[in-house]
C-alpha cells in the first residue's frame, strides 16, 4: 500500500497533522509551496509577526505522478474560507490520478468555510473519489480526538479489508 500525503502549510499546522499520519500510516509527504501574489504576502506578514514561525519548505514540482499510489491524503489550511492558492496549484499538475482514493483534510481558526466543498469538486473533476474528509479547528487539533478519527478514517481506507 502506498500513501502519498500532499499538503501546503505555512505556520506548521498542517504539516504536523500530515506528519502525524505519516508516523501512524506511512507514506510519502509532498509539501508545496507556491510563489504567488496572495501566498508571498501572506508568508510576508508572517515573516514580520512576533512570534509566528512561517516554514520556508516545499515547492511546486511540474508534475505529481499519483499513478503508484494506492491512498492519497491531501491537507490544506483555510484562508479565507478557501484552501490555500498552492494546493489548487497542486492539483494541476496532479496525472495518474483517475479512479484513486483520497482523504481530505482542513485545519482552520474557527471556520472552514467552503473549503471542504471545493477540494471534493476539483478532485471530482480529476476523477477521484472521496473516503473521508475532515476540517480540523484549532480547538479541536489541540483536543487531538479529531485527529485520531482522521488517522483511524486514512488506516481504513488504506487498508478496507
Ligand atoms: C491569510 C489567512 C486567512 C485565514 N482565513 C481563515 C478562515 O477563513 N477561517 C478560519 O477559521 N481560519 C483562517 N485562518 C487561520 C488558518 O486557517 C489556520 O491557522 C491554519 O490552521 C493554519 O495552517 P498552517 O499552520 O498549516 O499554515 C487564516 C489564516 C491566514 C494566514
Amino acid at each position: 500500500m502506498k500513501l502519498t500525503i500532499i499538503c501546503a502549510s505555512y505556520t506548521g499546522t498542517t504539516y504536523g497533522i500530515a506528519e502525524q499520519i505519516r508516523n501512524a500510516c506511512g507514506g510519502e509527504i509532498i509539501e508545496i509551496q507556491s510563489k504567488d501574489l496572495l501566498s508571498r504576502v501572506v508568508a510576508f506578514m508572517g515573516r514580520h509577526s512576533p512570534g509566528m514561525n512561517v516554514r520556508e519548505s516545499g515547492s511546486l514540482p511540474e508534475k505529481i505522478d499519483l499513478s503508484g499510489s494506492d491512498l492519497v491524503v491531501i491537507g490544506t489550511p483555510v484562508w479565507g474560507g478557501k484552501p490555500v492558492p498552492a494546493i489548487r496549484k497542486a492539483f494541476a499538475v496532479l496525472t495518474g490520478c483517475k479512479g484513486k482514493k483520497a482523504v481530505i483534510f482542513a485545519t482552520c481558526g474557527e471556520n472552514p468555510g467552503t473549503t471542504l466543498q471545493i477540494l471534493e469538486k476539483d478532485l471530482a473533476a480529476k476523477g477521484m473519489t472521496i473516503a473521508g474528509q475532515f476540517s480540523l479547528k484549532k480547538k479541536e487539533i489541540e483536543d487531538g480526538t479529531l485527529v485520531a478519527a482522521l488517522i483511524a478514517k486514512v488506516q481504513e481506507a488504506a487498508d478496507p479489508a
